[in-house]
């Protein structure tokens, strides 16, 4: 579970604008040292998340073979790209198999109060019943029962670890009880040691009423309370796989550079070399695109080079020129690729070669 999250948003995006100067004024809490870290030893290998992401699991799941934490219980597994975690894709069906047989809103009581198969929308309102109970409380006397970025802090993790998962401690020092009611409240609920059983209850689990969660549907849970719990309001269920225009779109430009030729001077000019990547999609490489406004080795101008050149590393085009460049003043030389989304980046180079 994330221990501390960014506390405002840092950095605009394309078509953003930031009116307002938190960020980089609103920290509350004494920085880590970085020296003091784990990452800071020279020993630690930095994850390469453009190749895969590392995601916690148990010791039996595995794919590292190291060890992360004292008792050895820990374990890292891999999965390619971005990860995502989404509400009708992948918390949805975690409650249908699990919860709503006790959480359905059909039956007359449903259990403790809580609907966990709510579809209904209101009008305005587009997240589903379901999801604004458990993320966007009706009242201040509601239970609030997530609270995103911050799984270890509220209610519904506790219930689906069966304990408080804050770092509080369950019972508090005797004497000091009435100290504790203040300071220790998180988001307006005070210190209590959980009370009720874990959920899906044991006892349901055990009778074959419902299957319990496994240690990959929590982490589920808890990743997209983490990551703000995601919902995608242009998600189709007859088309589960479609991305749409909402949470799951792809809205990042591929990353592109055009490393030779340099802008302005170059006194040379052999080779023409490119890097890029897609951290989305992914890139749609027969949009790849390179082409120079003036005649290359028997080429005509405009001519897509992107054919000619081969992969040199992995995201690294080169095209080298079989006989140098001419002496020319001014030449253009324009790059792109689109990923898979359809989002283009494109560069236009000027440049001239000789003396
Ligand atoms: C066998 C029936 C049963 C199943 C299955 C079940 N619950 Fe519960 N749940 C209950 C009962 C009964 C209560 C009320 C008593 C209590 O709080 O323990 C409850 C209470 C809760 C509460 C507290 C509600 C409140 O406002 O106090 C949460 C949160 C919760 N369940 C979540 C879940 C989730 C998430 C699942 C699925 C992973 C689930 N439950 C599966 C029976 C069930």
């Amino acid at each position: 579970m994330v221990l501390n999250m960014a506390q405002t948003w840092h950095q605009s995006r394309p078509g953003e604008v930031r009116n307002d100067c938190g960020g980089c004024l609103s920290h509350s809490q004494k920085p880590t040292d970085f020296n003091l870290t784990a990452a800071a030893k020279p020993t630690y290998v930095p994850f390469d998340l453009t190749r895969r992401t590392p995601l916690l699991t148990t010791k039996k799941n595995d794919q590292s073979g190291k060890q992360w934490d004292i008792n050895d219980e820990t374990g890292l597994r891999y999965v390619t790209g971005a990860f995502n975690v989404e509400y009708h894709r992948d918390i949805k069906p975690i409650l249908q198999r699990s919860c709503v047989a006790c959480h359905g809103g059909k039956a007359e009581e449903p259990a403790g109060g809580l609907v966990l198969d709510d579809e209904s929308r209101q009008p305005g309102q587009n997240p589903p019943g379901t999801y604004r109970a458990l993320v966007h409380p009706k009242d201040t006397k509601s239970m609030r029962y997530t609270w995103p970025f911050q799984s270890r802090n509220r209610y519904l993790t506790w219930r689906i670890f069966g304990r408080r998962t804050d770092g509080f401690p369950e019972k508090i020092a005797p004497g000091t009880e009435s100290d504790h009611a203040g300071h220790l409240a998180r988001g307006g609920l005070p210190f209590s040691p959980s009370k009720g059983s874990i959920m899906p209850p044991v006892d349901a689990v055990k009778s074959g009423k419902v299957a319990p969660l496994t240690d990959e549907d929590r982490r589920m849970i808890v990743r997209w309370i983490d990551l703000g719990c995601p919902i995608d309001h242009d998600f189709d269920a007859k088309n589960p796989d479609r991305r749409g225009n909402g949470w799951m779109l792809d809205d990042q430009r591929p990353t592109l550079t055009l490393t030779y030729p340099q802008a302005g001077a170059n006194k040379l000019l052999t080779r023409i070399v490119v890097g890029m990547y897609d951290y989305g999609t992914g890139l749609d490489m027969e949009s790849f695109q390179v082409t120079a406004d003036f005649p290359i080795a028997n080429m005509a101008a405009g001519t897509n080079l992107a054919k000619q050149g081969r992969s040199k590393a992995d995201g690294v085009f080169e095209f080298v020129l079989p006989a140098r460049a001419p002496v020319m003043t001014k030449g253009t030389l324009t790059v792109s690729v689109c990923d898979r989304q359809g989002n283009t980046t494109r560069i236009v180079r000027t440049f001239s070669v000789g003396p």
